[in-house]
């Protein structure tokens, strides 16, 4: 018999949000207006998001300022908790909040290069303009670093089994992962502008 240990989870759900398409075009707005006010995250950008805007060293607090990041904290919040579950996390009596919460804009040719969100536990992107054709989030295998002389799969694997996963970016969608899960964008090869939110979640 041979039985599946130590699974790596990732969620996907739609936010579940009334009048989500309005709610998206207000956020969109809100987030090209944060990129045009922040000159501090633009020149950050320039550094270590080439070509893109993010607010990740700059505003990444958004929940405490504006209503609109404080409602999807909310709704967040409710998926996050059904994640931790889902993962049978032991988080009775315990306080579980969102940390950090910023904007990513990438126009064409923007990427974003494998990384993992440090000092948080639950971690994700919520879909906010997703152009046909823009670049989803792709996963990798955290056991990658440990494969040594694994044979590599075969073309037809299973999902399960391959060793990167990408989750196509779709507006309304919501994506959880836990904060060690190694992740990236690939280049926008399309001439269109991709916005997400991203965030962190840690307990206490
Ligand atoms: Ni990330």
């Amino acid at each position: 018999m041979i039985k599946s240990w130590f699974p790596t989870l990732v969620y996907s759900e739609p936010l579940s949000l009334s009048g989500l398409d309005k709610f998206n075009a207000g956020l969109a707005s809100e987030c090209r207006a944060l990129r045009d006010f922040d000159t501090a995250g633009r020149k950050w950008s320039q550094r270590n998001y080439p070509g893109g805007y993010t607010s990740y060293a700059s505003m990444n607090e958004l929940h405490r300022f504006s209503s609109t990041f404080a409602l999807l904290e909310k709704r967040i919040t409710r998926h996050v908790l059904r994640f931790a579950r889902a993962l049978d996390m032991d988080l009775r009596g315990r306080k579980v909040g969102m940390t950090d919460f910023w904007v990513n804009i990438m126009p064409a040719s923007a990427a974003h290069s494998l990384h993992l969100h440090p000092l948080s536990f639950v971690s994700g992107t919520y879909y906010v303009v997703t152009p046909t054709g823009c670049p989803g989030i792709k996963f990798e295998d955290p056991r990658l670093d440990r494969f040594m002389a694994a044979p590599p799969r075969i073309a037809g694997a299973k999902a399960a089994n391959r060793t990167h996963v990408t989750y196509p970016a779709k507006a309304g969608n919501l994506i959880l992962f836990e904060s060690w899960l190694r992740h990236e964008v690939a280049q926008n090869r399309i001439d269109a502008e991709r916005i997400s939110v991203s965030f962190n979640f840690n307990w206490s």
